[in-house]
C-alpha cells in the first residue's frame, strides 16, 4: 500500500514586510506583518508526499533536483512535528494505518522562479505542510498548521490562508501565539489586483534568512522600523476594511521603501533592487502624480520583496493603464503570457 497526497499553495506578497527574527530557531519575528495571498494559479508550489515501507530515508526533490534534509534544519523540523501529530493520532485511534513510522519521499515544483524574491519559500513551505497534513489526515486547524509552516519559513505561515492575512508576532517564548490569521477574505476587496513584473528570475545573492539576520545584527535603522510598524499594521488593516486604496497604497509603498532602506543600512549593505526596479518605482510614482493632478486618487502601489521583482497592486479599473505604461516603458515580446506555468508537475526519477 502506497500512501500519497498532493497539495498546492499560492504565494503571498507582504505589504507590511517581515524582516527580522527575535528567535531564529522557532522563527519568531521582530514585527508583525501583513500580506495578500495571490489567488490565481500563476505563482504556486505543488507538493506530493509519499510514505512507503520500502523507503530507507526521508528525501525531498525541489524542481526535480534532490535537496538535503538537514538534521535540525527547517524542513526537518516541519516534517518531525507533523509526523509526531500523526503518531499521536495513531495512538488514539488504533485502527489507523501506521504510517508515521514510514520514511517519506517529497517532490515539490514551483511554477515560477525559485529564490528570486517572489516568495517561493512562502508557497513552498506552505505546500509542504499542507501535503503532509493531507497525507497524515491530520485534524489540526489552519492556525495550528501555520505555526508549523512558520518554522519552515516565516512568510509561509501566511500562505495557508487566502485573502488578506496578518502574521501576529506574538509574545510567548515558545511561539504558540505567533501565527497567521485572516484579516479579510479575498471577496471583501475583489477589485484589488496584483501585477507581477519579473525583472530577473535569477536566484538572489543573499537569501532572506541570511539577509534579515545581518540586518538584525547590524542595522540601527531597524529599531526605527520596529517603532513604526505597529501603527502601520493598524492603519493598513483599517484601509483594507474600508477598501481605501489611497491609504493602502501609501502605506504599502512606504513600507517597501523602508524595508529596502534597512537592507541598505545593513553592514555589509544588501541591494535587492536594481536599476529596472528603481525605474518601475519612478514609473508608478509618475502615474500616481498624474492621476492625483487630474483630481483622482493614486493609480497603483509598488512593493518589492527581497529581490528586484516588482509587485504592483491596483484596483481592476486602473490595471489597463498600469499595464499599458509598463508595456510602453519595458516592452517585451509575450510580456503578459506566463512563461513559468507548467502543466502538471512531473515526479522525479527515484520518487
Ligand atoms: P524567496 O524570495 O523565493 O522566498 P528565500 O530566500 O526566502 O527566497 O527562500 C528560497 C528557498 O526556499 C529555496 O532555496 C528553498 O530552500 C526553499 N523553497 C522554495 N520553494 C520550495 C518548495 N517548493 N519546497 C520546499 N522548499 C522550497
Ligand atoms: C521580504 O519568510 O523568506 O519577503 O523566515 O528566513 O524563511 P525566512 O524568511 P522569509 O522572509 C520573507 C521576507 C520578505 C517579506 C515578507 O514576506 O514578509
Ligand atoms: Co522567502
Amino acid at each position: 500500500m502506497v500512501y500519497e497526497a498532493t497539495a498546492s499553495a499560492p504565494v503571498n506578497i507582504a505589504v507590511i514586510k517581515y524582516w527580522g527574527k527575535r528567535d531564529t530557531k522557532l522563527i519568531l519575528p521582530t514585527n508583525s506583518s501583513l500580506s495578500v495571498t495571490l489567488d490565481q494559479d500563476h505563482l504556486r508550489s505543488t507538493t506530493t508526499s509519499r510514505a512507503d515501507a520500502s523507503f530507507t530515508k526521508d528525501r525531498l526533490w525541489l524542481n526535480g533536483k534532490e535537496e538535503v534534509i538537514k538534521e535540525g534544519g527547517r524542513l526537518h523540523t516541519c516534517i518531525k512535528e507533523l509526523r509526531a501529530w500523526r503518531a499521536e493520532e495513531e495512538a488514539k485511534h488504533p485502527n489507523l494505518p501506521k504510517i508515521a513510522a514510514l520514511k517519506l519521499h517529497i517532490a515539490s515544483y514551483n511554477n515560477f522562479p525559485t529564490a528570486a524574491g517572489l516568495a517561493s519559500s512562502a508557497s513552498g513551505l506552505a505546500a509542504l505542510v499542507a501535503s503532509l497534513a493531507a497525507l497524515y489526515e491530520l485534524p489540526q486547524s489552519r492556525s495550528d498548521l501555520s505555526r508549523i509552516a512558520r518554522q519552515g519559513s516565516g512568510s509561509a505561515c501566511r500562505s495557508l490562508f487566502g485573502g488578506f492575512v496578518a502574521w501576529r508576532e506574538g509574545h510567548a517564548k515558545d511561539g504558540t501565539d505567533s501565527l497567521a490569521e485572516e484579516v479579510a477574505p479575498r471577496e471583501h476587496w475583489p477589485e484589488l489586483q496584483a501585477l507581477i513584473c519579473v525583472v530577473s528570475d535569477a536566484k538572489k545573492g543573499t537569501s532572506s534568512t541570511a539577509g534579515m539576520q545581518a540586518t538584525v545584527e547590524t542595522s540601527p535603522l531597524l529599531q526605527e522600523r520596529l517603532r513604526v510598524v505597529p501603527k502601520r499594521m493598524l492603519d493598513i488593516s483599517r484601509a483594507i476594511e474600508a477598501r481605501d486604496f489611497d491609504e493602502f497604497a501609501r502605506i504599502t509603498m512606504a513600507d517597501s521603501n523602508q524595508f529596502h532602506a534597512v537592507c541598505l543600512d545593513t553592514t555589509p549593505p544588501i541591494f535587492y533592487l536594481n536599476d529596472v526596479s528603481r525605474a518601475i518605482i519612478a514609473l508608478v510614482q509618475e502615474l500616481n502624480r498624474a492621476s492625483e493632478a487630474a483630481g483622482n486618487g493614486l493609480l497603483a502601489a509598488y512593493t518589492f520583496d527581497a529581490g528586484p521583482n516588482a509587485v504592483i497592486y491596483a484596483p481592476a479599473a486602473n490595471m489597463p493603464a498600469v499595464i499599458a505604461a509598463v508595456d510602453k516603458y519595458f516592452p517585451q515580446a509575450n510580456a503578459f503570457a506566463n512563461p513559468f506555468q507548467v502543466e502538471k508537475a512531473p515526479l522525479p526519477a527515484g520518487f
